[in-house]
């Protein structure tokens, strides 16, 4: 990885910074967010990278930390109405979007919800020193996808983006794949920024959960009890028996969320150049296998298995 200049992705550039790839217009808010955030006992931060679930865990982080506020079988969840975007804002994109209160870093009260949530896209070296202290008790939720997968979505994502901004010529998944094997990607290097998380989740799994999307997907109920225990609003024996857990799964579940009129709006209050309905396309584990030649896949694996060699993880 070059160390200096920057490399054009079809409808951005990106720029290193501190070891890994901005978009120019996040790097402000990044170093607003490094500088000013002073982590709360009760703080919850939700780390991805970018097209691995972001969405759904920002979604059912908030019906699980919400849930005495906002009933889950309520008619009015704020789930129904508003998008995930918008209940859990992105720290990284805070200097483009309309104020929000849980951006506000000199407030550190949590606007009278049990606990702030606030979602970033920041390689874990990268985030706010009082996140990381041991002496903070906040938590960290990382949700990371295979890569085959996320390299598929990216490629999608980047180019309705392209196409929001009504710019530049659609990037060939051929030059995506090469900028994206390369470790050019927005936040990445991939490997880079899942390893980061992983080795933390491991040396302090109080403090960092590492989630797969998959799993998600195959044990819904295991993983979100799971989730729920970690940030401390783990579910009663009533509240199981009264099917709580299912209906969270299901509020927050890709076809349930994508077809909310709230989700299917092109302008979003809180998304950089995204619109909300970009964040919803597919929702499955494999669609890879629609995308990417024998070859690309190879040459991803190996590369895979060559970064996460020794860690422990796999995909
Ligand atoms: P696909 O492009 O493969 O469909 P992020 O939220 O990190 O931007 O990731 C977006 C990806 O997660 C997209 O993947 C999107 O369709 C999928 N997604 C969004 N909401 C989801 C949900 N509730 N459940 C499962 N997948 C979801």
């Amino acid at each position: 990885m070059s160390s200096v200049g920057h490399h054009g992705l079809g409808y951005s550039l990106l720029y290193p910074y501190q070891g890994f790839w901005f978009t120019d217009p996040v790097l402000e808010s990044i170093k607003d967010f490094q500088q000013n955030l002073k982590a709360l006992d009760s703080d919850l931060i939700l780390a991805s990278q970018p097209k691995s679930g972001t969405t759904w865990m920002k979604a059912l982080a908030f019906a699980i930390a919400n849930r005495t506020r906002y009933p889950i079988f309520s008619s009015s969840h704020p789930l129904l109405t508003t998008s995930p975007h918008d209940l859990v804002p992105f720290a990284d994109f805070k200097h483009f979007h309309k104020e929000h209160s849980l951006l506000d870093y000199t407030n550190t009260s949590s606007q009278d919800l049990p606990s702030r949530l606030i979602a970033t896209h920041l390689p874990y070296p990268l985030l706010p020193e009082s996140v990381k202290d041991g002496a903070t008790k906040c938590k960290i939720v990382y949700i990371c996808r295979n890569p085959r997968d996320t390299f598929v979505s990216v490629w999608h994502f980047m180019n309705k983006i392209g196409d929001n901004k009504k710019s530049g010529t659609p990037l060939s998944i051929e030059d995506a794949f090469e900028y994206f094997c390369d470790g050019v990607s927005d936040f990445g290097p991939y490997w880079d920024h899942v390893l980061g998380y992983w080795k933390e989740s491991l040396a302090s799994p109080h403090k960092v959960l590492f989630v797969k999307y998959e799993d998600l997907m195959n044990e819904p109920e295991t993983q979100v009890k799971k989730l729920a225990e970690f940030l401390g609003y783990g579910f009663s024996v009533e509240e199981e028996s009264r099917g709580v857990i299912k209906e969270i799964i299901s509020l927050c579940s890709f076809q349930h969320l994508k077809n909310l009129d709230a989700n299917k709006q092109e302008q979003s209050g809180d998304n950089f150049l995204a619109h909300n309905k970009d964040f919803f396309r597919k929702g499955e584990v494999g669609d890879w296998k629609n995308y990417l030649t024998p070859t690309m896949v190879e040459r991803l694996d190996s590369l895979t298995k060559e970064k996460l060699q020794g860690s422990g993880l796999a995909f």
